[in-house]
């Protein structure tokens, strides 16, 4: 299975070439000296001119996108309802194949290197490298282990001390093992909220995927339940990529590092959180972020 081939030398971290310089405003020059420079990151996920359609190619929902998501970041989706981002990120682990009517109508997805929609890939296979975490927490109505231990079995993984290791690991790592240590035989149903969202990130982290897609993981939340939830973007993003589509403008600048804005179907802008939200290029961006519509 290609999804474990090598990725392109890492580049993220090298200084820019001084070859081509941005053109810099005149009138702005303490603004200009302090704008990122373009870094060459390396690319986990490559969108390229990607139309999509639910209607079997009548109309595109998505159209002409194309976007590179940086590895071990987060990037945000953001813009009004409507707009595509919950379809865009269901392509990317082709959550839309379920839906008989959708179709990619041009354009490639490859995520480390490998185009999703090759014939020798598997759905399955893609799923467990790019977990999805949804906006309505969903753990099974099984017992809090099992519901981490889901996936593993899935595999046929039967080892008692293998799913045991991996339950209390991925509790631990999306922040709810002090919680739930001492009932994890009981019902995920009886958790909060918020204890239940996490519990669902701890499912889709104990397969080990490399990228984990978000969809409004915290519309459903309080504000408390929500801050630990941004917390806990933030430790993840040590060891996954994520992608989260959020209606909260401040939670994309809170948690991510790249900010993608969409408008109708389209990509308006892409790049830095503080770029777009700071000192947008595109004056549809400055007016859904200033709050002007959406
Ligand atoms: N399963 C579906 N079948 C048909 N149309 C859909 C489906 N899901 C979403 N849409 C339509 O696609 C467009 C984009 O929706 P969506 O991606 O959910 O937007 P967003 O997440 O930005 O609010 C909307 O017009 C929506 O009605
Ligand atoms: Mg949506």
């Amino acid at each position: 299975m290609s999804f474990v081939e090598t990725l392109e030398p890492v580049t993220m971290n090298e200084p820019p070439t001084e070859t081509s310089p941005e053109p810099v405003a005149a009138s702005s020059p303490a603004v200009a000296a302090e704008a990122p420079r373009p870094v060459e990151e390396e690319a986990l996920i490559e969108i390229e001119n990607l139309g999509f359609s639910y209607d079997l190619g009548k109309t595109e929902t998505l159209r002409d996108i194309s976007l590179k998501i940086p590895k071990g970041k987060v990037t945000s989706f953001i813009g009004p309802s409507g707009c595509g981002k919950s379809t865009l990120l269901r392509c990317l682990n082709r959550m839309n194949d379920l839906i008989e009517t959708a179709k990619v109508t041009r354009g490639t997805i490859k995520i480390m290197g490998q185009d999703i929609h090759a014939p020798d890939v598997d759905a399955i296979e893609l799923r467990k490298k790019v977990g999805m975490v949804f906006q309505k927490y969903n753990p099974f109505p099984k017992s809090i282990y099992e519901n981490v231990a889901y996936g593993l079995r899935i595999q046929g993984i039967k080892t008692r001390s293998v799913l045991d290791e991996a339950v209390e690991r991925s509790l631990h790592h999306a922040a709810l093992w002090e919680e739930v240590k001492d009932r994890l035989n009981s019902s995920a149903l009886g958790l909060s909220g918020g204890q239940q969202q996490r519990l669902c990130i701890a499912r889709t982290i104990a397969v080990q995927p490399e990228v984990i897609l978000m969809d409004e993981p915290c519309s459903a939340l309080d504000p408390i339940a929500t801050a630990r939830i941004e917390e806990l973007i933030a430790e993840l993003r040590e060891d996954f990529t994520i992608v989260i589509v959020t209606h909260n403008m401040q939670q994309a600048t809170r948690v991510s590092a790249r900010t993608a804005f969409f408008y109708l179907g389209e990509l308006i802008e892409f790049g830095p959180t503080e770029t777009v939200f700071g000192n947008p290029a595109k004056k549809q961006t400055e007016d859904y972020v200033s709050g002007r519509f959406g």
